[in-house]
């Protein structure tokens, strides 16, 4: 028996229901159990069990999963200690398939990599004047550099991966740490001639790097993260947390920037409780992840027109997790690291007395009438679980539009009174599921459909993230259960859609071909887009060769997408 089967046999002989109810008081409603989230507080309960599909999910807090997924999270353990738990309560014998050791192995083994690649490029800063010269010109002080241990990858090739492996690293190890990668004929240090940040987990332990060019060029991307690994999920990790986790608990909140300089910049000025997320907005994760932490955050974005979208959405995700937020809007076209360089760290500092609430926050940037302002942050509002909460933020809405608070309240009771009729709990995950969702629901309740879509899209038609890696992990795969082949906050999606989203079986074949138009009109409208946007570039440049094979290409999709009804 494989280890897989291994699992399969466990999760046969367990039953969801009896699993958590030695835990939750469950109580049967239609035919799922609720309970009160024991992930989160609340006071009504949004935390589901569904016995026909062996799953939980909280509708509250978006944990979810299958029997594994539920005593990690409960009891606080790994996935590998949570199979030996349920082995022994299941009967099924574990022995020869414990693949605990070896797993654990790889991991050290992948952080011994990282801990002597850190060493080494922090040498070479150090030895080779490049790097340090570069960040030298930024402003970036020596002790700086040694506290964040910035590093200098130098442009040999293979200069590290030679190292590693005299160091006794096993080609096989090196690759799955992700600090080298395979070229064209051998194997290269995936960081070449960029000045480094070493990415430490809360341990301490360096887990990825970013590579900065150091003379601006339009050949190389201007940062580099390593690929994800086993140590490594970028939307998980955040920059300067490691460094900033002591003076968060000191100051009872969180500064967010964007970007790697801006952390350190902020550093250098004394403010030490900032982090940045890897290149992508503010995730759910690494909202999970400082909650244990603090409550609080400051958000310290450009005030660009999508530095306002990013914090409209990431108002919205903390709010939706009971935290709460203000923001600090900087000059458009600054960062924190020009504006410190530009101003000075105490005008820096002398900002933050400025920083905005959400309400202000919304008012200040709406574009649209005040009632339309009133009912996006509504939205928002009638997502936060905790009452109180919830009555200070239609307080200050009734006091920043003079109107009476119990209108506000009135509109208030309307949208989640709109919430908790369709799925019978309060749900987060409003407003409609996107396509992408619809789509992965549908293909999980109902994988005989599955070589069908395979053919004809592409996983690149999906838009979001997790969907994607989702599908295409399933379509790559011959097992049935899905669960047994997605990752925790993977399983944390599936269970809600496949709680959320039913179909009618009589309609699937309508669905689903309305999905697959969708997404393809969705493409389709995107490929016109960067068209019309390179097409624009080539006539700033008058590059007419460049211009031609722009517009027969624009000529042909148009053709396609009429051809096939799209447009
Ligand atoms: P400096 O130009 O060095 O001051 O960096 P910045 O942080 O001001 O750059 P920017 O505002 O352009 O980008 C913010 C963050 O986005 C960076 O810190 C990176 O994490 C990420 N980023 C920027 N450019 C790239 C890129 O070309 N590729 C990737 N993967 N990430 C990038
Ligand atoms: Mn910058």
């Amino acid at each position: 028996m494989g280890y897989d089967r291994v699992i399969e046999e466990i999760k046969s002989r367990i039953d969801i229901v009896e699993l958590i109810s030695e835990y939750l008081n469950l109580k049967k409603t239609g035919e799922n159990y609720k309970a009160l989230c024991p992930f989160h507080s609340e006071k009504t309960p949004s935390f589901v069990v569904s016995p026909s599909k062996q799953i939980f999910h909280c509708f509250g807090c978006g944990a979810g999963g299958d029997v594994f997924s539920f005593l990690i999270k409960q009891e606080n353990i790994s996935f590998t200690e949570a199979v030996r738990l349920l082995a022994e309560r299941a009967g099924v014998q574990l022995k020869g398939y414990s693949r605990d050791t070896e797993g654990q192995s790889r991991r050290q083994t992948l952080l011994e990599i990282h801990r002597l690649a850190n060493e080494f490029f922090h040498r070479l800063l150090w030895e080779q004047r490049e790097g340090y010269n570069y960040l030298t010109k930024r402003g970036i002080r020596e002790e700086t550099i040694r506290e964040f241990s910035l590093g200098y990858a130098p442009g040999g090739g293979d200069v590290l991966y030679r190292y590693l492996t005299k160091r006794g690293f096993k080609e096989e190890d090196i690759l799955a740490s992700g600090v080298c990668k395979k070229g064209e004929n051998s194997i290269i240090d995936t960081f070449r001639n960029r000045v480094v940040f070493p990415i430490y987990n809360m341990r301490g332990d360096v887990i990825a790097f970013g590579g900065r060019i150091m003379h601006e060029s339009t050949m190389a991307p201007k940062y580099l993260n390593s690929p994800e690994t086993i140590l490594f999920k970028k939307s998980n990790e955040l920059y300067g947390l490691y460094h900033a986790r002591k003076e968060i608990n000191k100051k009872g909140y969180i500064v967010f920037t964007e970007g790697y300089l801006d952390v350190i910049a902020c550093h250098q000025a004394g403010i030490k409780n900032v982090v940045a997320p890897l290149g992508t907005a503010l995730t759910e994760q690494q909202l999970r992840k400082i909650k244990p932490l603090c409550r609080k955050v400051l958000l310290l974005f450009d005030s660009d027109e999508a530095g306002v979208k990013a914090t409209k959405k990431a108002f919205s995700m903390i709010y939706e997790n009971n935290m709460e937020g203000k923001v600090l809007l900087l000059p458009e076209g600054d960062d924190p690291d020009s504006f410190i360089k530009s101003q000075g760290a105490e005008a820096f500092k002398k900002r933050f007395g400025h920083a905005e609430g959400i309400v202000d926050f919304f008012f200040s940037t709406s574009r649209s009438t005040e009632v339309e302002t009133i009912r996006e942050l509504m939205q928002i509002v009638s997502r936060v679980e905790d009452g109180i909460l919830r009555a200070r933020l239609v307080k200050d809405i009734s006091e920043k539009a003079s109107l009476p608070e119990i209108f506000i309240r009135e509109e208030l009771m309307k949208q989640r009174k709109g919430m908790l009729d369709t799925s019978g709990s309060f749900n987060r995950s409003l407003p409609a599921n996107s396509v992408d969702e619809m789509l992965i629901a549908l293909l999980i309740g109902h994988p005989e459909y599955l070589d069908k879509v395979k053919e004809q899209l592409s996983p690149d038609y999906i838009e979001n993230e997790m969907v994607r890696a989702i599908y295409t992990k399933i379509i790559q795969t011959k097992k049935d259960d899905l669960f047994a082949i997605i990752n925790e906050d993977e399983k944390a999606l599936v269970s809600r859609l496949l709680l959320d989203i039913t179909f009618d079986e009589e309609q699937l074949d309508r669905n689903l071909e309305d999905c697959i138009k969708r997404m393809r009109e969705r493409r389709l409208k995107r490929r016109l887009k960067e068209l019309q946007e390179e097409m624009r570039i080539a006539t700033e440049r008058s590059d007419r060769e460049l211009l031609t094979g722009l517009q027969r290409k624009w000529t042909e999709l148009i053709k396609e997408g009429q051809q096939s009804g799209i447009l």
